[in-house]
């Protein structure tokens, strides 16, 4: 099958790379010159693990490229997906759909033959009635079958999620539509992935209400870790206790800053837009999207907590910048609020992310960068954990407490043992656990006071 990929970011490099290592020919189109050019000297724009050698395999084996040219790249296509961002539009959340009906118009003045178009950004209910009746006034001669094919692709586990994926959703009624999606999704369904055929609105409507289902799980969470903390009680163990019941399910049970991500906020926000503008009011998910707004800003206050209340020149570092591992996405992310809080607070922030910190540096040029945890940490009043990677679960703790200047530690990810971190004489505060030891920052001047001796530290 010959494939054009329009937008070449997080989804349609991995989906692009993943459709030309199942076989067929793929060409990656984007307008954006710098990335194009950095993608073909080989270097990836974007930071997802395993996708540079996925990438290089499929352009040296000649089934992979990339170009600024839409029209041409159309032009000798079967199947044209459209992967181009649609952000929440300024002012009023709705989705921005700018990006998906200019490159709608762009295909349809370069179509020539009988040609599927696939939506696979995430659209509103809609969208895709939208994008064929511009194509029509576009091209009135064009062959062609607009398809939703939405994505569920998460970073940092994109490949991985598109070649072993829960389910394909594919939207459409038209049969020479559904043929051309099941030929491009067969390596897949030779595997049993299950490829759901559906009426285009339902699966446009699908993939909102899986990120609103996921973002409400998340809060349903979080909401507990409130009430853990003032009650005693553990909300890791709620979460295992409650999350066994397969009815329930153990995934996206973790208490945390707040969602963020390129997805779950603009994606509820928009969701909440098109039940609105349709006379149906989505309670459940308006109060997800302020409960989490809340919460993100809430987690400076907790940190100021933690550090003893007065936060006027006192430094923070913060391990974990990107809204979650192993990408270096910094989209919405919960760090944001936390550091703008931090600083309107009058605290000096010092940062490390092991990937993230390029793309941290535009949004927020006026913190002070460090390549190296330990260096971030040095002379600090208070650490924070706000994003999980995998090198920040194993930390030399008496290394980290030796540079800081107060052995207080704020986990918002609840990676350490409260009882472990007490043992080595940290102030330890998480999510929806309560404080194991009695140490307390009361003001400056009492912290070596009350630390007791350090022991032993395991993690979770
Ligand atoms: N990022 C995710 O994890 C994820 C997961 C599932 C679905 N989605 C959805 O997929 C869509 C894409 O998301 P993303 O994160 O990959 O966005 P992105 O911003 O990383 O990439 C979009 C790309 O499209 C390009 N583009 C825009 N208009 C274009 C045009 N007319 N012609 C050619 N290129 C154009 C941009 O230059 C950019 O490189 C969104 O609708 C998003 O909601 C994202």
């Amino acid at each position: 099958m010959r494939i054009a990929m329009i937008g070449t970011g997080y989804v349609g490099l991995v989906s692009g790379a993943c459709l030309a290592d199942f076989g067929h020919q793929v060409i990656c189109v984007d307008k954006d010159a710098n990335k194009i050019a950095s993608l073909a000297a080989g270097k990836m724009p974007i930071f997802e693990p395993g996708l540079g050698e996925l990438v290089a395999s499929n352009v040296k084996a000649g089934r992979l490229a990339f170009t600024e040219d839409l029209a041409g790249s159309v032009r000798d296509a079967e199947a044209v997906f459209i992967a181009v961002g649609t952000p929440s539009r300024r002012g009023d959340g709705h989705a921005d759909l700018t990006h998906v009906f200019s490159a709608a118009r762009e295909i349809a003045a370069a179509l020539s033959g009988f040609t599927v178009v696939i939506t696979k950004s995430t659209v509103p209910v809609g969208a895709g009635d939208e994008v064929e009746r511009l194509m029509r006034e576009a091209n009135a001669k064009a062959d062609v079958v607009v398809v939703s094919n939405p994505e569920f692709l998460r970073e940092g586990a994109a490949i991985r999620d598109f070649k072993f994926p829960d389910r394909i959703v594919v939207g459409t009624l038209d049969e020479r539509g559904r043929k051309v999606l099941a030929d491009i999704y067969r390596p897949l369904t030779l595997n049993q992935a299950p490829l759901i055929f559906t009426a285009r609105r339902t699966a446009e409507l699908i993939k909102y209400a899986a990120n609103a289902f996921l973002a409400t799980k998340i809060t349903f969470i979080n909401e507990i870790a409130d009430l853990a903390e003032q009650l005693g009680a553990d909300v890791q163990e709620v979460a295992r206790g409650i999350g066994l019941d397969r009815r329930i399910g153990t995934k996206f049970l973790h208490a945390g800053p707040g969602f963020g991500g390129s997805c779950f906020p603009k994606d509820t926000r928009a969701l909440m837009k098109i039940a609105l503008d349709n006379d149906v009011q989505l309670r459940i998910i308006e109060t997800v999207l302020s409960v989490n707004d809340n919460r993100k800003r809430a987690m400076a206050r907790k940190v100021a907590q933690a550090a003893g209340g007065r936060m006027r020149g006192k430094a923070v570092a913060i391990l974990g910048l990107t809204f979650k591992p192993d990408t270096d996405d910094m989209r919405e992310a919960p760090s944001i609020p936390l550091i703008t809080g931090l600083l309107d607070l009058g605290a000096i922030v010092r940062a490390h992310d092991p990937a993230g910190m390029e793309m941290a540096c535009r949004e927020m040029p006026d913190i002070e960068y460090f390549d190296d945890p330990y260096l971030c940490a040095r002379g600090a009043d208070a650490l924070v954990i706000v994003t999980e990677w995998a090198q920040f679960r194993a930390l030399d703790m008496m290394r980290l407490k030796r540079e800081m200047a107060r052995p207080v530690i704020v986990d918002l990810r609840n990676i350490y043992h409260p009882a472990d971190m007490a043992e080595l004489g940290f102030v330890y505060e998480s999510v929806g656990r309560r404080r194991a030891s009695r140490l307390r920052i009361v003001d400056d001047s009492d912290v070596g006071s009350e630390l007791a001796a350090p022991r032993s530290l395991s993690t979770v």
